[in-house]
This record gives structure tokens, C-alpha cells and sequence, in this order.
């Protein structure tokens, strides 16, 4: 199956947003994966809801936006608002987690669950009917270009035994240390959709370059 790609803006050049927003127009990307980091679920901080706009004025892929923030239910009206068609929350920051999905599928977005690397799949068992989309964390969320972590093909693997078992439709991305050299392997492992940042914005053509992670098996 041929894999939906979504560059991270992470690691974009931020001085040139509309250029950067501009070359993954041009490309055959699916999505624009953006990142939002508080500072506290992460320890780190990336951007906010402005910056969001500023990516909707000239993006004309759909914005996938992966909140890393505590108290996510405060803000999916402003990140919809700001034009996101994916909104993934946290697991870990989300004490009414059925609740939360609910509410983005009523702003009209797509919903999303990210978990952490150490957070086991079968804690989505029953809401997994309500996510369209797990976001699997194959790095610990909060930094750009950190190292693939090798776990991360047996939790594809039995989320997607789940998913088939409880007949849903949820699509499996993955985000963090993704490259060309394990793409295939995640595909072939149950993936739907790659996340990409350094690989693509560090690449000499960062258009070439998501046509390549495009063009997997
Ligand atoms: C990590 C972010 C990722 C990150 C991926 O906290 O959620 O989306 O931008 O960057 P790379 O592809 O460089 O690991
Ligand atoms: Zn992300």
C-alpha cells in the first residue's frame, strides 16, 4: 500500500513559512503534520494557534495537527478554528479521553490519539471505533530528529490486529525518526501514514524526497 506522508513544519526554516509551505504544495505530501509543544506535557516549546493560521493561509494540504499539550479540551475549538482537519490528542494528557474525541468530530476535524512510546496499544481497545487516526510515537515526543525507537513494529502490529478486530476504520500514523531506510518496514508492519521532519527539511530536495518516502511498498 502506498503510504499517506505528512512533513512535520517542525523542521521547517520558520524565517521563510510561507517558501516552506509553498515547496510541500508542490509536492505529492498528504498532509502538513504540525507540531504544538506547551512546555509542560514536552519539554519543550515549538509554536501556538498564530502560527497555525499563518501555515492555513497558504497550505493547501490539510493540516494535521498533533497537540503535545496538557489540557488539550481548552484549545480544539481554536486549533479547528485555525484551520486543523486532524487534531490528535495525547493519551496520557486526556483524563476524559472518549469525551475529548467527541468534541473534535462535533468542531467538524478528524480525530486523533497520539501515545507515547511507553504507552501500550490495548489501552485504546474501547475507543478505538471513535479514533480515526493513531498517532504512534516511535520517538518520546518534544524534539525534531531524535533516533527511531525499534519497539515501535510490534505495537503497528498489534494495533492493527485490534483495529481489524473491532472492524474499525482508525488509520496508524507514525511520528518521530521515520527515514527511507524504515519506511518499508513500517508499511509492511500495518502504517498508513508517515511522519517526516528532519529527513525531509534536512534533505538537499525536500520535494524529491517525500516523492521517495511516497513511493515505498
Ligand atoms: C516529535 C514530533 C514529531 C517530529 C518528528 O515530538 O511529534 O512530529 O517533528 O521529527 P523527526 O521526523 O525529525 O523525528
Ligand atoms: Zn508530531
Amino acid at each position: 500500500m502506498t503510504p499517506l506522508i505528512a512533513p512535520s513544519i517542525l523542521a521547517a526554516d520558520f524565517s521563510n513559512l510561507q517558501r516552506e509551505v509553498e515547496m510541500l504544495n508542490s509536492s505529492v505530501a498528504d498532509y502538513i503534520h504540525v507540531d504544538i509543544m506547551d512546555g509542560v506535557f514536552v519539554p519543550n516549546i515549538s509554536f501556538g494557534i498564530p502560527v497555525t493560521e499563518a501555515i492555513r493561509r497558504f497550505a493547501k494540504k490539510p493540516m494535521d495537527v498533533h497537540l503535545m499539550i496538557v489540557n488539550p479540551d481548552n484549545y480544539l475549538e481554536a486549533f479547528r478554528n485555525a484551520g486543523a482537519e486532524v487534531i490528535s490528542v495525547h493519551y496520557e494528557a486526556c483524563t476524559h479521553l472518549h469525551r475529548t474525541l467527541q468534541t473534535i468530530k462535533h468542531l467538524g476535524a478528524k480525530a486523533g490519539v497520539a501515545i507515547n512510546p511507553h504507552t501500550p496499544v490495548e489501552l485504546l481497545t474501547d475507543v478505538i471505533n471513535d479514533i480515526d487516526m493513531v498517532c504512534l510515537m516511535s520517538v518520546n515526543p518534544g524534539f525534531g530528529g531524535q533516533k527511531f525507537i525499534e519497539h515501535t513494529y510490534s505495537k503497528i502490529s498489534r494495533l492493527k490486529d485490534l483495529i481489524l478486530a473491532r472492524g474499525a476504520k482508525t488509520k496508524i500514523e507514525i511520528d518521530g525518526g521515520v527515514t527511507i531506510e524504515n519506511a518499508s518496514k513500517l508499511m509492511a508492519a500495518g502504517a498508513d501514514v508517515l511522519v517526516a521532519g528532519s529527513f525531509v527539511f534536512n534533505s538537499p530536495d525536500p520535494v524529491r524526497t517525500i516523492s521517495q518516502l511516497k513511493s515505498v511498498e
